[in-house]
């Protein structure tokens, strides 16, 4: 960064000490940026201790995990915490209706029932590198966008493989600032990564989608994984010689417990977030995209509920995927609210008027705002068509997922465009796709999804973007699609296996005859053809202006500018905080055990309870995980700046010991995603008193806690 910006920025710092706490920040800038502030702010550690590629820092007792939450080793035996709803899908995985462990729970109680889960992965940060001299030193002006794009990719290749070479490290590089800035991330992947725990869902998704994206709440969203390594403590496949991995750093767990005012950080990988949109961006979020999503997935979750009410098989079975739909539909609805709340709108203009007030007569932003407008009004249709697309064929109509993950085998068997081993991977690809799919599906609830959601798309979106073959058949949905569904061979299972046992270009030409399959290369063929090129040709003019946009903003405007999410390895530090939901209304910074008996409802799948716990809470049986005044704390919220992704992370106290796992945010709050607002975001984290809790006095593991260290009064050091 330049010297002129750093100076400016840390005196904006200083001049808003305490205050300004938004910010999603690099851990190795924190020396530069932030350290100053978090220790003005009660943070006891350096920036150093935090992230450092000398020394363990606390950066190596964190994980990505499966790439899309985080996750934080616990102990030196390999002991990973994260979220039941990031390990929803592994303990379904293991679930049926005998073994139900999503409504009982699961505990390990020795090693050896520690349950593998093929494909999971643990993903920790061996180091990172600013690498924006080398991916953009030299570029030529005269290169074309395309050119330029070229080349940036091919040095972004060579600098990551020179990076790693000679290690079983991986290596990734991420545009920062719209590519203003480029950063490269080390990473060491374990791969065999084990079921240890999880509570029942009536305590790991307490309040369901009622609650959820909501405070008071009072969810013990939480499970437990350990990472198995090779005898050399090295990533390995999953075998029965590897054993419980060693790691450089593990969290000591506080039970002092929060008060409002701690200082707090999450370290973890938040997944995307969009702060310098325009004005004209947040109201077509706001006014057209938001809205459409909303409403496709409210018709989706109320064909869902019914037949998953009907049915306990298909109740198993489309769980993880109705938990899915469910979570951004409502966090759609409360961006919205907080876009509202805040004037989110309003905002940003006053920003682009303080832009153009501060790069009066630069030439190269004059124009920019305009520019912004043109393309904004121009991709409106495409990025609605592309919403519609998106939400309805490609990810709510699994018949046709099955038929589009056929494409390539289908459309490229022709003889010398595959050898006989890539078809045969592609075979075997298939094969397991059919079965995944399979497992999880049913007919009646995908058919009806279809004829509804279709409806709406074909009566929602202009005719330009309907497939011909459903146009001509507008006021008949429910007829046309019913038949495709009873005809296709996608719909088959013992079909599908025998096809694919001999699969050559005669199988694929009989395929492009099936009727599900034209139904989806009708979608894929509209989308590819009349949407996407025009949507990317807009949105790459829109990244060139944004990045244009975030340069004038950092050197000409004062302002507290840190990178967009991009689930890189992030810390966002702020305090323990309530805050007023509304006119009138306090909401308290913590929850107690005694809200979880207020909501308790056995009638509401979203609010029983087993009967151990309220035994428990009745009997006021915490042991020593209990507060000084014998309550039993649940959830906390604070002024953390997280997104999703973040979902797992660690919440950290002034000396980096855990005391809590962040997993939502508050409903108004969720429009951090697009302008961060102190007064009205929180992020919401399980008390790590209540997870021990459940862990010890709830489950019987008390052998896993004996694994993590406790640490008392560490105040006085
Ligand atoms: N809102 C949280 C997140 O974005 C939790 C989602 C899981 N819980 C649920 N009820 N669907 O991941
Ligand atoms: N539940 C979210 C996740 O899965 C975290 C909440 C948020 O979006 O802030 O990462």
């Amino acid at each position: 960064m330049k010297k002129g910006i750093s100076i400016l920025l840390s005196l904006f710092l200083s001049l808003s000490l305490v205050k300004a706490k938004e910010g999603m920040w690099l851990p190795m800038l924190l020396k530069s940026l932030n350290e100053s502030e978090m220790q003005s702010m009660g943070l006891k550690l350096s920036a150093e201790d935090i992230y450092s590629v000398n020394q363990s820092s606390l950066k190596d007792a964190v994980i990505s995990f499966g790439g899309f939450c985080t996750g934080e080793v616990i102990s030196d035996q390999g002991l990973i915490l994260t979220n039941h709803h990031c390990g929803y899908g592994q303990i379904q995985y293991h679930s049926s209706v005998e073994k139900d462990y999503l409504t009982n729970g699961y505990w390990a109680m020795k090693p050896a029932d520690e349950l593998q889960n093929p494909g999971l992965t643990a993903t920790f940060i061996v180091r990172m590198e600013d690498v924006t001299a080398a991916v953009l030193e030299e570029l030529s002006d005269t290169l074309t966008k395309k050119e330029r794009e070229a080349e940036i990719r091919s040095r972004i290749k060579s600098i990551t493989e020179g990076a790693v070479e000679g290690t079983h490290y991986e290596a990734y590089i991420r545009p920062f600032f719209y590519g203003n800035e480029y950063y490269m991330f080390i990473t060491e992947t374990f791969k065999d990564i084990r079921l240890v725990g999880a509570p029942p869902s009536s305590i790991g998704k307490f309040g369901g989608d009622t609650d959820n994206w909501m405070w008071p709440r009072h969810t013990g969203d939480f499970s437990l994984f350990r990472i198995y390594a090779d005898k050399d403590n090295k990533p390995a496949e999953y075998s029965e010689d590897n054993v419980p991995y060693k790691p450089k750093h593990y969290f000591p767990i506080s039970m002092e417990g929060v008060k409002k005012g701690d200082f707090t950080m999450v370290y973890g990988f938040p997944g995307r977030t969009q702060e310098y949109l325009s004005s004209y961006a947040i109201e077509q979020i706001k006014e057209e995209i938001n809205p459409a999503r909303i409403s496709i997935r409210e018709k989706a979750l109320e064909i869902m509920d019914k037949h998953m009410k009907a049915d306990d098989t298909v109740r198993i079975k489309y769980a993880s995927k109705y938990a899915r739909v469910s979570n951004y539909w409502k966090k759609w609805m409360g961006e919205n609210r907080g876009l509202q709340k805040a004037d989110a709108i309003e905002m940003k203009q006053k920003q682009e008027r303080a832009f153009l007030e501060a790069t009066k007569g630069m030439e190269q932003y004059q124009g920019l705002m305009p520019a912004f407008e043109k393309r904004y009004q121009a991709i409106e249709p495409y990025a609605q068509a592309r919403s519609y697309f998106v939400e309805i064929p490609y990810r709510k109509l699994e018949m046709i997922g099955l038929a589009a993950s056929f494409r390539k085998a289908v459309e490229n068997i022709k003889d010398k465009e595959m050898s006989d081993e890539a078809k045969q991977a592609e075979v075997d690809r298939l094969k397991k796709k059919v079965k995944a799919h399979f497992k999880n599906f049913d007919y009646a609830t995908d058919l009806e999804l279809a004829v509804e959601l279709l409806k709406k798309y074909v009566k929602e979106l202009d005719d330009a973007f309907v497939p011909k073959d459903l146009l001509k058949n507008k006021d008949n949905i429910e007829g046309f699609v019913t038949k495709v569904y009873e005809n296709s061979i996608f719909n088959k299972e013992e079909e599908l296996d025998f096809f694919l046992k001999k699969f050559n270009r005669g199988s694929a030409n009989r395929v492009k005859t099936d009727q599900g399959w034209k139904l989806m290369k009708g979608f894929y063929d509209m989308y590819y053809n009349e949407i996407r090129p025009e949507y990317s040709d807009l949105s790459s003019e829109i990244d060139s202006l944004s990045k244009l946009y975030v340069k004038g903003l950092r050197d000409h405007v004062e302002g507290r500018y840190y990178p967009d999410a991009n689930s890189t390895l992030r810390l966002a530090y702020g305090e323990v905080d309530d805050y007023e939901p509304a006119d009138g209304v306090e909401y308290t910074h913590f929850t107690t055990t005694e809200g979880i008996l207020q909501k308790y409802d056995p009638s509401n799948v979203d609010f029983d309870l087993p009967d151990r716990l309220v035994e428990l809470i009745k009997a006021g049986d915490y042991g020593q995980y209990k507060d000084d005044e014998g309550h039993m704390p649940v959830c906390f919220t604070a002024s953390n700046h997280t997104t999703g992704g973040n979902s797992g992370s660690p919440v950290l106290n002034a000396k980096g010991e855990l005391i809590g796992l962040n997993f939502d945010r508050n409903w108004e709050g969720t429009m951090s995603d697009i302008t961060y607002d102190i007064d009205q975001c929180r992020n919401i984290s399980v008390d790590i008193r209540y997870v021990l809790f459940v862990v010890d006095k709830f489950a019987g593991a008390g052998h896993l806690v004996k694994e993590m260290k406790l640490v008392h009064n560490s105040q006085e050091k």
